[in-house]
């Protein structure tokens, strides 16, 4: 880790400070959001680079460069034709919602509110590429700079140059994901919203509760409650938090096929072949579309059908389907 430290201290020093851009260093952006991801990389900057410090030096070092294809121009493999089918829905959709009037055009059309939490969670981490011992450890929030850290031209010369990615998840699942997540295993989460949680929905709860009980019904009646705009990051509706209208990503990834799209997008930007999405950590338990079927039909349908519009946008722009909570779905 010790050799990203330098390079990433310099990014932070920010206005006024040292050079933002070292020539020789692929400057990229990390947004995450709960199970969503952003990344921008610089459009073109590999080909400006000068002799590649390749680490460790291989064979297929020098190939990989005249190999890569041109950002946006789809690969054989981009996938199977119903996966194309459906990155074309999410695009037209996209353009199609954004291009209504009164839709906000880029960060600066949004309130105040709003604009401050799209820029405080899109991250610029500046690292080489060129090395396998790169890891992007998300939690190290000190490691990397918020694009809230730096100046408007600085910001608006990312938002404009940079390729700009989205991951995107169905969004129950990301829901149960972070109620399984949050409720049930940190401590700070607990504290903070279960026990607020516990005091509102659950008759004769002391002033105090523990807070680590939280059931995904009472979960879904506070969300229920919430003003979207406001809500914590890991349940905030992705529209809120990554404003797909107001930034105009190159690309929409999704969590069902992480490393695939995610190894796309290297290759979009023209990343040595050797630099590839990590692999899922061995103690990571995923959200199943089975596990999510079991809660969803154990919650109220009412209360669904007041939660489900708050997040009808992550359905509608990403092309997820509504869950299916019939009696005879949930009595199979
Ligand atoms: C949508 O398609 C256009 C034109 O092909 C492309 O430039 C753009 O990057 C795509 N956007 C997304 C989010 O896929
Ligand atoms: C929901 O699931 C049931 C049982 O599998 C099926 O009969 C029904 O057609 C489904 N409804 C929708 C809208 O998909």
């Amino acid at each position: 880790r010790a050799p990203r430290r330098a390079p990433l201290g310099r990014a932070r020093a920010g206005p006024g400070g040292p050079p933002l851009l070292l020539p020789s260093m692929l400057m990229f952006a990390v947004i995450v959001a709960s199970s969503g991801l952003l990344l921008m990389i610089e459009r073109g900057i590999l080909a400006d680079m000068k002799p590649l410090p390749l680490h460790p030096p291989s064979r297929e070092g020098a190939a990989w460069r005249a190999t890569a294809p041109k950002p946006g121009a789809p690969s054989p493999e981009a996938g199977d034709s119903d996966q194309r089918v459906l990155q074309d829905v999410r695009n037209r959709t996209l353009r199609a919602v954004c291009r209504q009037p009164g839709m906000p055009r880029d960060p600066w059309d949004l309130p105040v509110g709003q604009r401050r939490t799209l820029l405080r969670h899109i991250l610029v981490l500046a690292g080489v590429l060129d090395s396998v011992d790169v890891r992007l450890k998300m939690d190290h929030r000190s490691d990397l700079v918020f694009l809230a850290d730096l100046r408007p031209e600085e910001i608006r010369y990312r938002l404009q140059h940079y390729f700009k990615f989205l991951f995107v998840r169905d969004p129950l699942e990301r829901l149960l994901s972070a109620y399984r997540n949050k409720f049930g295993e940190i401590r700070e989460y607990q504290q903070r919203y279960g026990a607020e949680i516990v005091r509102r929905y659950r008759p004769g709860a002391g002033p105090s509760p523990a807070g680590d009980d939280v059931t995904f019904t009472e979960f879904l009646r506070y969300l229920v409650e919430e003003d979207p705009e406001r809500m914590n990051e890991h349940w905030m509706p992705v529209y809120h938090l990554c404003q797909p209208c107001a930034v105009h990503y190159n690309f929409v990834g999704t969590y069902e096929r992480l490393e695939a799209d995610a190894n796309q997008v290297l290759e979009w930007v023209g990343a040595p072949p050797h630099v590839r999405f990590p692999a899922r950590q061995a103690w990571y338990r995923p959200a199943s579309p089975e596990s999510l079927h079991y809660h969803l039909c154990s919650v109220p349908r009412a209360l669904l059908q007041d939660v489900l519009p708050k997040y009808i946008l992550d359905f509608s722009l990403f092309a997820y389907p509504l869950p299916n909570v019939t009696r005879e779905a949930c009595h199979q």
